[in-house]
């Protein structure tokens, strides 16, 4: 029996959670390799003389992180575990990223794809002349499947898939649409039949149909009002302001948006991000959740849901989607990507309608909406059904969980009490902000830069500017290591701190 873990019955850790905590240590140091058989409940149970339960408990762990596999007739086999470290080697800066140091920034999420794949796949960034880049957007590349993506990806290079080759239905593919459904209820708790549900090429392709949509139905005539979060992703701000409507900032609150602001503004129309406000980072509450929705049912409103990152929860128990909550399943449009979830680069997301946005979509999506790939979209659609989805959420979850974890501890250990970080407990962006006055985000992010790392404004994201406005910076960690974290941070203590 190759696992011989220290337990100590006496010690306030539950023995689950030090048997998962060693077996996870041996197959992180390598100990256990990928594909080796786990002892049986049974036999690890009686090995250990302790109960099967534990036992049971850490291995369901193991699994949920992607550290195990269950398979048939195999029983528990160690996972394809991949560590963070020394995947690729150190690699010299491009002459562009080079050059793109020295731009200010101005917003995190629209950063040129050179840099981002950089950032995605170049692992050690120790040396002082690399710069560290906390892009929003990136993802982690290091653990994507890639020979399971191009496996499935060449199984639709075949005659009988011609219909993959054409531009496809405005709505999305059937096939993906009704792998989408069931998808979305496992991983999101979100209710909703295939035919209401319409594939887009991103959150914002999502939200731009939407609001083309809204004008068919009757919340959108005379009220052209959109009831949005304080601070919001410009991109989609742009694209309501050029559908005509002009936007209604709702004030903010430790558990989300102000219930009353919404009343008194007298919008019918509400776009939120209740599972990770961006980019603030704070979880809607279940009691505010309810309020929002006893708000749409009061008005006869429609809440626009963006759940961008919603798979990527750390602390508390899970929050399902508000889609999920809406038991009349009529007053919530929801969107999911995979833009985080997977890459940005596959441009898919999707819209879960209520049954009055999904009629307008059946009659008025154009032909020009059919801007998802049909090839991605079965590809994906095999990813998923193959259950090979979930598993990769299950490890990435553990991965960023991981690197949020340095951070948080990095920021703790080097930054506060001067800097307070907030949205920690979801997503793959934090903001940090100074607790004192004296520096605003145009000094940090300079000072930032020039110490070697870059970090992004949060006020571009403010709908209307206010004074005092400007003193916190968002930095996206998704697509750098744990290393990577801890030295961008000690550089930005050394830099603003000293
Ligand atoms: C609030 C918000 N929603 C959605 C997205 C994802 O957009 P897309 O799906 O177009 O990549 C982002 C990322 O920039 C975002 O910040």
């Amino acid at each position: 029996m190759e696992l011989l873990p220290l337990l100590d019955a006496q010690n306030a850790e539950p023995l689950y959670s030090q048997l998962y905590r060693h077996i996870r240590g041996e197959i992180e140091a390598g100990r256990l390799r990928a594909g080796s058989r786990l002892p049986s409940v049974r036999k690890l149970a009686a090995h250990l003389g302790i109960s099967r339960t534990p036992v049971e408990d850490a291995y369901q762990q193991l699994l949920a992180e992607g550290y195990a596999e269950s398979k048939p007739r195999s029983g528990i086999t160690v996972g394809a575990y991949e560590p963070d470290f020394g995947r690729t080697s150190p690699r010299a800066v491009t002459d562009l990223a080079r050059k793109e140091r020295d731009i200010v920034p101005q917003s995190a999420c629209y950063h040129p794809p050179t840099a981002s794949i950089d950032s995605a796949l170049s692992v050690h960034a120790g040396e002082r002349s690399d710069p560290i880049d906390f892009s929003y957007g990136d993802v982690d590349l290091s653990h994507f499947p890639f020979p399971l993506w191009k496996k499935l990806l060449g199984s639709c290079f075949l005659p009988e898939h011609r219909d993959l080759f054409r531009y496809g239905d405005p709505l999305g593919e059937t096939g993906f649409r009704e792998a989408l459904s069931d998808y979305a209820y496992r991983a999101r708790a979100v209710v909703c039949p295939p035919e209401r549900i319409v594939v887009g090429a991103g959150t914002h392709h999502s939200t731009e149909q939407i609001c083309r949509l809204l004008q068919r139905t009757t919340y959108s005539p005379g009220h052209t009002a959109f009831a949005v979060e304080q601070s919001m992703s410009d991109g989609i701000a742009a694209i309501m302001r050029q559908h005509g409507y002009t936007l209604a900032p709702l004030r903010l609150e430790p558990d989300g948006i102000r219930i009353e602001d919404l009343y008194d503004s007298g919008a019918r129309i509400v776009y939120t991000t209740p599972s990770h406000q961006f980019p603030h980072g704070m979880v809607m509450s279940i009691g505010k959740r309810r309020r929002l929705l006893n708000w749409a049912a009061d008005v006869g409103g429609l809440i626009v849901e963006d759940d961008y990152d919603g798979e990527f929860r750390y602390a508390g128990l899970p929050i399902p989607s508000l889609q999920g909550l809406d038991a009349a399943a009529n007053c919530v449009a929801y969107m999911g990507t995979f833009s985080r979830a997977l890459a940005p680069a596959f441009r898919l997301s999707y819209a879960a309608l209520p049954p009055a946005l999904a009629d307008a979509a059946r009659a008025a999506l154009h032909p020009f909406d059919r801007l998802a790939s049909p090839l991605h979209q079965k590809t994906l659609e095999l990813f998923m059904t193959g259950g090979h989805m979930q598993r990769h959420i299950r490890k990435m979850r553990s991965v960023y969980q991981r690197k949020m974890a340095a951070l948080l501890a990095a920021v703790k250990r080097q930054l506060e009490p001067r800097f307070r970080v907030s949205g920690g407990s979801a997503g793959l962006h934090v903001l940090l902000e100074p607790t004192e006055g004296g520096r605003d985000e145009a000094q940090l992010i300079r000072l930032a830069d020039e110490a070697g790392v870059r970090v992004y404004p949060a006020s571009v994201y403010r709908i209307v500017p206010e004074p005092g406005d400007g003193t916190a910076v968002l930095l996206g960690f998704g697509g750098l290591d744990e290393r990577q974290i801890e030295e961008g941070i000690r550089r930005l203590a050394s830099s603003w701190i000293g």
